[in-house]
């Protein structure tokens, strides 16, 4: 399995530490966030992990580039402009020409304390044909604006077949309250859809809207996984984080 890791944001609700240490840089005990996520790929089964940073953010590849023990080959792609997370995923679209695998793609700002979501998502992907899956969470009802939420068939008491995808509805709007959290499992079809993909709510190219054309060609599931995520991108988030990972 590869795995692609965006980490190419600008971290604008960071600032101004953000101005010179990338999120994904800040420290979980002795580690970077993101040498947390790389575990997190490797220990579901990826050999190799792309990880997109922007030119400002060299200082990622210069901590992968220094540990030699690493038991993944790390690949980069390089995101100059900030448009979006769909157009982040885009830029890596080269290092998977030819695949036909799922791609386990793992936000950089997103950690999950408790079980890791990426082995279960790879084994549920393979119990349907290799197909998508996206991790799940329930959210509150005021904040279902700041997330993609999906609609979907239950499976069972965590999996359900998505039949619709939203980014960031209005509460009256959503389908659930079921957001898309952090991680997910990606038919290499996307990378075709993103290349097309208008931008959409605040202008970006959004994951979640070429997420929801996969979905009128290939099934994709969704996946309320058991651990608690963390989102290291604000101040609050990353005092959390540090808490569940003391
Ligand atoms: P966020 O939605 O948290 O956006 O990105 P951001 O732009 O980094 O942060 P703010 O809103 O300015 O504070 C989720 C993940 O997607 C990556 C980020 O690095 C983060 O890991 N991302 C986002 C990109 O790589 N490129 C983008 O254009 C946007």
């Amino acid at each position: 399995m590869k795995a692609l890791i965006p980490a190419a944001g600008r971290g604008t609700r960071f600032l101004p530490v953000t101005r010179v240490v990338p999120k994904e840089m800040l420290p979980v005990g002795s580690k970077p966030a993101i040498q947390l996520i790389v575990e997190e790929a490797v220990a579901a089964g990826a050999d190799e992990v792309v990880i997109v940073i922007s030119p400002e953010k060299e200082i990622i590849k210069r901590y992968f580039d220094g540990d030699a023990e690493l038991s993944a080959r790390v690949r980069w792609a390089c995101q100059a402009e900030q448009r979006g997370l769909g157009h982040a995923v885009l830029q890596a679209a080269e290092a998977f020409a030819g695949e036909s695998e799922p791609v386990l793609v793992l936000l950089g700002d997103a950690l999950v304390s408790g079980e890791a979501p990426s082995a279960a998502m790879a084994a549920i992907s393979r119990a349907h044909g290799n197909a998508s899956v996206v991790g799940l969470e329930r959210v509150p009802r005021e904040r279902i604006s700041r997330y993609g939420i999906v609609a979907g068939v239950p499976e069972d008491d965590r999996t359900l077949k998505l039949t619709d995808l939203v980014e960031k509805p209005s509460p009256e709007e959503a389908p659930s309250d079921l957001a898309i959290a952090g991680r997910y499992l990606l038919h290499p079809d996307v990378f075709a859809l993103l290349a097309s993909q208008p931008p959409g709510h605040g202008g970006e190219i959004q994951l979640t809207d070429a997420i929801r054309r996969l979905l009128s060609t290939r099934p994709v599931f969704g996946f309320r996984y058991p651990g608690r995520r963390h989102d290291i991108g604000n101040p609050g988030g990353y005092l959390e984080t540090l808490q569940a990972f003391a």
